[in-house]
């Protein structure tokens, strides 16, 4: 069975990027199903000539990209994205609200989500969720320096356990942006942009993995073929 979720991740993947165009300039998501979706592109652009610009989400992502000879652009050249295509780790049915950070990423991938005009988003189905937290902690990126004020704080917006992350070593796990991540466990999030307005205004956050509002579609690999929801 998780052969063929991955092969369908992969089909749902190669769907995804028949949605880029000749000239675009294109956000690269991060963790295994983005990879299969930068895999595809890198296809297209050396089978077919495909023209693009693509910001990638992690050092991860742009390693994988600049191996595909996909060309990198940033910010300063491509300010708007005409579309970001990337995983999550839950999508809340209906809202399409999603939990992402999962894989240490959600800054990069927020601030690529928010320039994009189309965020497109590639999940199986044991992703969709009625209520989010149900199976993924919020992770919350926040600066180091007093990261132990920002834990009690979160503490107070209603999460049960807020712990850094670790890598597998034992050692703490640092973002690219030289921060450090609190996966925080809330038993149950009834107000999303409601926590989301909380967490934010703890002085010493940078940001967190809801992603509110922002999901333009969903491609859902399930066992019987790929759903496409929309908000
Ligand atoms: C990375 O920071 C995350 O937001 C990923 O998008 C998320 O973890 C999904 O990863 P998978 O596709 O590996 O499940």
């Amino acid at each position: 069975i998780q052969d063929r979720v991955a092969q369908l991740k992969r089909e749902a993947a190669r769907h995804a990027v028949t949605y880029i165009e000749d000239g675009m300039a294109v956000g690269l998501g991060t963790g295994s199903t983005a990879k299969f979706m930068i895999d595809a592109l890198g296809e297209r652009v050396a089978k077919e000539g495909l023209r693009i610009r693509g910001i990638p989400t992690s050092e991860a992502s742009a390693e994988q990209a600049k191996g595909l000879n996909i060309p990198i652009t940033d910010f300063a050249a491509d300010p708007f994205l005409d579309i970001a295509i990337d995983g999550a780790d839950e999508v809340q049915r209906g809202s399409l609200y999603l939990v992402k950070g999962l894989g240490g990423a959600l800054l990069r991938e927020k601030i690529v989500a928010a320039s994009a005009r189309r965020f497109v988003i590639i999940v199986d189905e044991s992703k969709l969720v009625d209520d989010l937290g149900t199976h993924a902690p919020i992770p919350v990126e926040i600066t180091p320096w007093g990261w132990e004020r920002a834990a009690k704080l979160l503490g107070d917006t209603g999460a049960h356990a807020c712990k850094p992350r670790m890598k597998r070593d034992g050692n703490l796990f640092i973002t690219d942006n030289g921060n450090m991540i609190l996966d925080c466990h809330y038993p149950s999030i009834d107000d999303p942009r409601g926590l989301s307005q909380s967490i934010i205004d703890i002085t010493g956050v940078v940001d967190h993995g809801l992603f509110l509002g922002m999901t333009s579609e969903v491609l859902v690999a399930g066992l019987h073929g790929i759903d496409r929801l929309v908000p």
